[in-house]
């Protein structure tokens, strides 16, 4: 879709070495894509809210390399130390994009990437790092070419390429909430790059807290790669593709009328859909942790004493994401001192809320 053979540096006039660096954050999704095809398509539509906290900081520094190469010149840095898989990983990305950002080739480039958040904190941090690195790869195309002078047009193309890098990274590049997939209830929504919402959500979602309670630190059991992988397998595939579409539209309504209620039940129940996904795959995963029901059911109960609207969300692991309104925060924040950290590895709890999206610094 973006293949440009054109966005290639006249040798005669080359850049200035140059800069640049973007600070992009994570998303949790509340209706999950799960299950893809082709080259990192969804199989359904999914929507986020974009965080604030736990970001990305990517700084890209490139040369004008005098004697063009036929592979990527790159040096990587991670947490301003030497990191074989992750420059593996961006140097992969980085070829594979080689159609899309022909300069690359022309470049000596450095990258100096960190996150906000402890690296083995068991919070995912694709969606941060390859939304952080495709906003600076689209600055780079914009400053050598000037082409991507509107924002729009500069966001979508940053949706796209981080897309590409790991899917739910392309709703990292909008504030408050975004949505990737084609779906009736949003207009312009694509396959192949996220559209944000913001506008069309009730004002009680730009205040919406969640406080990651981390279960475990470990490393995944399972990559989401073989995750999506396992649902071209999974007898119920079809049928939860249908259901996501359904309960996309169910909250789309329910985020433009501000109803809070509907919003945590899709979320609950898109969670424990996802891993009843992973539970009945083949092979069978079970990512959920004694610590991790432990919190749901004191969730469901805290509800229904208090009738507050708090409520929870999972990723592919163990750890809880605790999402409620900012005006009840203090009583949610002792709830979670008095209730919840005795099941926190190490007493840990991320507080993270809905945040502005990225930002070049
Ligand atoms: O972006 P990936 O390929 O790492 O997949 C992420 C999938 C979930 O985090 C489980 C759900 C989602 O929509 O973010």
């Amino acid at each position: 879709m973006y293949e440009n053979p054109r966005l290639v540096i006249d040798s005669s006039n080359p850049p200035e070495p140059g800069h640049i660096v973007w600070r992009s954050p994570s998303n949790i999704a509340i209706v999950k894509y799960w299950g893809k095809y082709g080259n990192q398509l969804p199989r359904n539509p999914s929507l986020s809210l974009t965080l604030a906290s736990s970001f990305t900081d990517t700084r890209l520094e490139y040369a004008f390399r005098e004697t063009a190469g036929n592979d990527i010149e790159l040096e990587f840095l991670f947490h301003q130390e030497e990191n074989e898989k992750f420059q593996a990983k961006t140097l992969a990305f980085l070829e594979s994009l080689g159609s899309i950002f022909p300069f690359l080739k022309q470049l000596k480039l450095s990258v100096h990437t960190g996150n906000s958040f402890p690296h083995s904190a068991g919070i995912a941090s694709s969606a941060s790092s390859m939304s952080a690195l495709a906003l600076c790869l689209c600055s780079l195309e914009d400053a050598l070419f000037g082409t991507l002078q509107d924002p729009d047009a500069f966001d979508r193309k940053a949706s796209f390429i981080a897309r590409l890098g790991s899917g739910s990274a392309c709703r990292s590049i909008f504030p408050h909430a975004a949505v990737w997939g084609e779906t009736s209830s949003v207009a312009g929504s694509s396959n192949e790059y996220a559209v944000p919402v913001a506008d069309m959500v009730h004002d009680v979602f730009r205040d919406i807290h969640d406080d990651i309670l981390i279960v475990s630190s470990d490393e995944k059991a399972v990559s989401s790669r073989a995750g999506h992988a396992l649902m071209d397998g999974n007898p119920y595939a079809d049928t939860r593709y249908a259901q996501a579409r359904r309960r996309l539209d169910n909250l789309i309504g329910a985020m433009r009328s501000g109803d809070l209620q509907t919003f945590g039940k899709i979320a609950e129940d898109e969670a424990l859909t996802l891993h009843a996904l992973m539970m009945c795959s083949n092979p069978s995963y079970l990512l959920m942790h004694p610590g991790t029901v432990a919190i749901i059911e004191k969730v469901r109960a805290y509800r229904a004493d208090t009738g507050h609207p708090v409520y929870f969300t999972l990723d592919a692991g163990p750890n809880v994401h605790l999402l409620y309104p900012g005006d009840i925060i203090h009583d949610v924040r002792a709830f979670i001192e008095d209730s919840l950290k005795m099941h926190c590895e190490n007493g840990h709890v991320q507080e993270d809320w809905v945040g502005e999206g990225p930002e070049e610094m």
